[in-house]
């Protein structure tokens, strides 16, 4: 097996999962460098997982290693300009979601990375959490038949402002934040949407983008679904970071409910199982769920390496998910109404 090199780029709230996650896979990977425009934080990283050299840019981080990958993890306004950076030295490339802030350099930055001819892969993880992937492969398996409806949500009242104070500023917010994982989810069970519909709402004062989004998808083939999302939901107790579905197939159902408590009802019976995610040591209880999933992104990277497949998030296939997202603002603008994405 090869040992892979890497470095990571973005050395703020979210990268120490990285850090861990790539620990993890110490017997696969190594990360070589960390970078940051804040100096500090790069230092702090190096310091904290014993990471040999520092970087505060990304240039001179490509021209003085020697790189089979770099993993971005800043926030969106700055991705076209690195995954750019890494496409001209053909150094293949994950990067955080979302993509970028809008369409235009999503899909700029994923024919770049086309023309390089090298592999790109947005570290979209909501697919790899595993009570969301176990019920992808029930329904997968045709147990319950053809899906003809599908329910996705993600609603709570987290204080996510603590941890991304950036996220208050943003003018495009839970939907372009949160919903793009859910709406990622819906197609993973539904297909591909032809249509799309959604109202969306600012509900915590003091935001400057949307906090609540409520969207219908209408996929190929008549199915539908619903993906509801909200960091605006006071309850007790609160189910963050759990994404909760309800999928109707032909001969059946599967609901993923709270605590991870998969039940799937097929012509035999129903069968009760509970899901969990795989605990490590550096992992908290609250973030559990998805640091147990950001492991398992980083190993389908390295999957994909190792046997020269195209990953399952590619830029290519994550544009698709971006499109929802794009539609989803078209028509909240235009008060809900019915549009049609980019890509289907
Ligand atoms: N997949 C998930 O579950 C999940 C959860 C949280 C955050 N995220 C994503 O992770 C990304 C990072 O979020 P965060 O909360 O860690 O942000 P952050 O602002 O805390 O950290 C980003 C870091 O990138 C650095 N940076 C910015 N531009 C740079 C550049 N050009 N070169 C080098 N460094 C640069 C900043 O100095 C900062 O330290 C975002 O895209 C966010 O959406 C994903």
């Amino acid at each position: 097996m090869t040992s892979w090199n890497g470095a990571i780029v973005g050395c703020g709230f979210f990268a120490h999962n990285h850090l861990h996650g790539w620990g993890e896979l110490k017997e696969r990977c190594a990360i070589r460098a960390v970078c940051d425009i804040d100096g500090g934080k790069a230092q702090a990283a190096a310091d904290a997982f014993g990471i040999p050299n520092v970087y505060t840019n990304i240039e001179e981080l490509l021209a003085r290693e020697t790189l089979d990958f770099v993993d971005i993890v800043t926030t969106a306004p700055s991705h076209r300009a690195l995954v750019e950076a890494c496409a001209r030295r053909g150094v293949a490339t994950v990067v955080q979601k979302p993509l970028a802030p809008d369409w235009a350099d999503a899909s700029a930055l994923v024919a770049t990375m086309d023309r390089a001819g090298r592999p790109l892969m947005v570290h979209e993880n909501f697919r790899f959490q595993a009570p969301l992937s176990r019920a992808a492969d029930v329904l997968r398996s045709g147990v319950i038949g053809e899906a003809v409806w599908g329910q996705f949500s993600f609603r709570t009242g987290y204080d996510i402002y603590a941890g991304q104070p950036y996220l208050a500023e943003v003018e495009r917010f839970v939907l372009l934040d949160l919903a793009i994982h859910v709406l990622d989810i819906a197609r993973v069970f539904m297909g591909e949407a032809e249509t799309v519909a959604c109202r969306s709402q600012s509900v915590r004062p003091g935001i400057k983008g949307e906090d609540m989004a409520t969207v219908m998808l209408g996929h190929r083939g008549g199915a539908t679904s619903i993906v509801d999302v909200t960091y605006a939901s006071r309850q007790t107790p609160d189910p963050f970071p759990q994404t909760l579905l309800h999928v109707d197939g032909r001969q059946g159902s599967i609901r993923l409910d709270r605590e991870f408590h998969l039940t799937v009802t097929t012509p035999e019976g129903t069968t009760r199982e509970v899901v969990a995610p795989h605990a490590s040591a550096w992992m908290s209880p609250q973030w559990v769920l998805i640091q147990d999933s950001v492991v398992a992104t980083q190993r389908h990277w390295l999957d994909c390496l190792d046997g020269g497949a195209e990953p399952a998030t590619s830029g290519r296939d994550n544009l698709k998910t971006f499109a929802l997202v794009e539609a989803s603002y078209r028509s909240a603008a235009a008060g809900g109404s019915l549009v049609t994405p980019e890509v289907f």
